[in-house]
């Protein structure tokens, strides 16, 4: 086989994106960020006062500011609307604690699905969310469910903050990944939950390396078939 689909599922801060780019950079597959693209909705509902009930001027919105990435000098992946530059507002807090209640709402989620599929025919690629293996690419010849305690994952996201010079309090990370946990894994529309044909990889204590490393030789042994 050339190439392969990689689905990469979990909670937030399950460290899904870091070893999703890893992986896809030494395969020399895309990489696709699709929590990137809900923070993106979420950014323009929030700017343009939208509420859930709005949905229709949220996609109209959608429409004249497509979403789409490209790459930084040093590599980083950026994240567009329309021609605006949006990479570091998507992850201010005020989208992060809105983000739920955007990805809930069907519309929505059937725009950004086609979107996700459409990048999808490009060839290998790794894609991170939490419906990738159950709804996006239910096809994908890898699916990996990545979980890991509430602690770590606060803790990861405490760290990642503090490298971007943002101070947060460690319980109320806790809690707003609880909260958002709970909102993800019981909205009606397509919930965050393993594939059942998904390998589940608890990552509380496991090096992003380790991770890596895992996935990397699942993948390697459905490339050798
Ligand atoms: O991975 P993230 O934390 O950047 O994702 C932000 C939010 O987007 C998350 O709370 C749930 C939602 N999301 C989703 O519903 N489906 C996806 N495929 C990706 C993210």
């Amino acid at each position: 086989m050339n190439s392969i689909q990689i689905a990469i599922d979990g909670p937030a801060s399950s460290g899904k994106s870091t070893v999703a780019k890893i992986i896809a950079k030494n395969f020399g597959y895309t990489y696709l960020d699709t929590g990137a693209m809900y923070r993106a909705v979420t950014l323009l509902a929030l700017e343009n006062k939208l509420t859930a009930d709005k949905v229709d001027d949220i996609l109209a919105l959608l429409a004249q500011h497509p979403i789409s990435f490209g790459r930084s000098e040093d590599g980083q992946q950026l994240v567009f609307l329309g021609q605006r530059d949006v990479s570091l507002a998507i992850r201010d807090n005020d989208v992060t604690n809105n983000v739920s209640w955007v990805a809930a709402l069907a519309p929505i989620r059937e725009r950004l699905v086609e979107l996700q599929q459409e990048i999808a025919q490009a060839g290998g690629i790794v894609m991170d969310g939490r419906d990738i293996g159950t709804v996006v690419l239910p096809q994908a010849e890898l699916k990996i469910f990545l979980i890991a305690s509430v602690e770590e994952r606060a803790l990861r996201r405490f760290k990642e903050n503090k490298a971007r010079g943002i101070e947060t309090d460690l319980e109320t990370l806790k809690e707003e990944i609880a909260a958002r946990d709970l909102k993800d894994s019981t909205r009606a529309v397509s919930p965050l939950k393993a594939a059942e044909d998904a390998i589940t990889f608890d990552t509380t204590g496991v090096s992003i390396e380790g991770v890596v490393q895992f996935i990397s030789e699942k993948a390697k042994e459905i490339l050798d078939k």
